[in-house]
């Protein structure tokens, strides 16, 4: 069977986190380099603790890229709050063996992108769009090249997480996120509206605990926190995992139902910033529907392939 290539970009973050861990246990992908980006700690400790995963995981030969320290044109916001000061919950940092690969994680895209066939190459994109933004720009042809760009980013039905109407991503650099789907990209957005149907329950964290490999407890323990301070921020029981849906949508596409759609983004207002407004109706969206938004998810389907890729 073939794999998948694949280019991660992400801020982990404690979803990022379970996310690579899904990635890097799945042999069904061809994980050809991960990319950082400042998000929700900054850059500096997101190519750290993409590293620290790596080598948890015995991953070393995924090469990770160190991309944009700052929004394209705001300042760095972070999330610490949700993620841990470090990024990684509970998890106490530790300086990893192997350094990151030299160049920008920009280029990076670039240069494993356009040196394959198109059509070739998938990206999730995990964190704000500030890497991917500042790729197209530099090479636009980028956008026809790669594959399906799999976003974790944008709230419709189910508003906001960082404000009424927006998702985090999109909040933080809502000029990449704009710009990115002003392209020809074949952009498919796992929202807040399908990620808050993947629930970290204490039955699911269990399970993955009692796998016992050290992937296992990586994610279990990201979880066992998001699940801490999601009951004292916002009262949830049981967290939103929002990072491994584009992933194991890649693996295993059956497992979302998605809607054709135009996305736009809000840029301008401090009020609504990063919102995303869904277009589905095509007769009066201007333009053809070229992006997807995902709506139903079989969390139980995620959670499976979670539990197998750290086993
Ligand atoms: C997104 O924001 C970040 O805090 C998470 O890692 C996820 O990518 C959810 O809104
Ligand atoms: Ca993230």
């Amino acid at each position: 069977m073939t794999r998948t290539p694949l280019i991660i970009d992400c801020d982990p973050g404690v979803d990022d986190a379970v996310a690579l861990m899904l990635a890097f246990g799945s042999s069904d992908l061809e994980l050809l380099a991960i990319t950082a980006v400042g998000g929700n700690v900054p850059v500096v400790k997101t190519a750290r603790n993409a590293r620290i995963l790596r080598q948890i995981a015995g991953r070393e030969d995924v090469p990770v890229f160190m991309g944009a320290d700052r929004p394209l044109r705001r300042e760095p916001a972070g999330a610490g709050e949700f993620h841990g000061a470090e990024g990684l919950g509970d998890m106490a940092p530790f300086e990893p063996a192997a350094p990151c690969a030299d160049g920008h994680a920009a280029d990076a895209i670039i240069a494993l992108v356009m040196g394959r066939p198109a059509k070739f190459v998938a990206l999730a994109v995990l964190g704000p769009l500030t890497n991917l933004a500042l790729a197209l720009r530099k090479e636009p042809a980028l956008a026809e090249r790669l594959g399906p760009v799999a976003v974790m980013g944008g709230a419709r039905s189910e508003g906001g997480n960082i404000t009424a109407s927006a998702e985090f991503n999109f909040w933080a650099d809502p000029d990449a996120a704009a710009e990115v789907l002003a392209t020809g990209c074949d952009v498919v957005l796992f929202g807040l509206d399908a990620t808050h149907q993947v629930r970290a329950t204490t039955a699911r964290i269990s399970a993955l605990e009692a796998v016992g490999t050290p992937m296992a407890e990586a994610a279990a323990s990201m979880m066992r926190f998001s699940q801490r301070v999601e009951r004292e921020i916002v009262g949830w029981d049981a967290p939103p995992v929002h990072d491994p849906c584009p992933v194991a949508w890649l693996l295993k596409p059956d497992l979302f139902k998605l809607k054709a759609c135009r996305i736009a983004v809000e840029t301008e207002s401090d009020l609504t910033r990063g919102h995303t407004a869904v277009e589905f109706r095509e007769a009066v969206a201007g333009e053809p529907l070229r992006h997807r938004w995902a709506r139903d998810v079989d969390a139980d389907g995620i959670f499976d392939l979670i539990t197998k890729a750290v086993s």
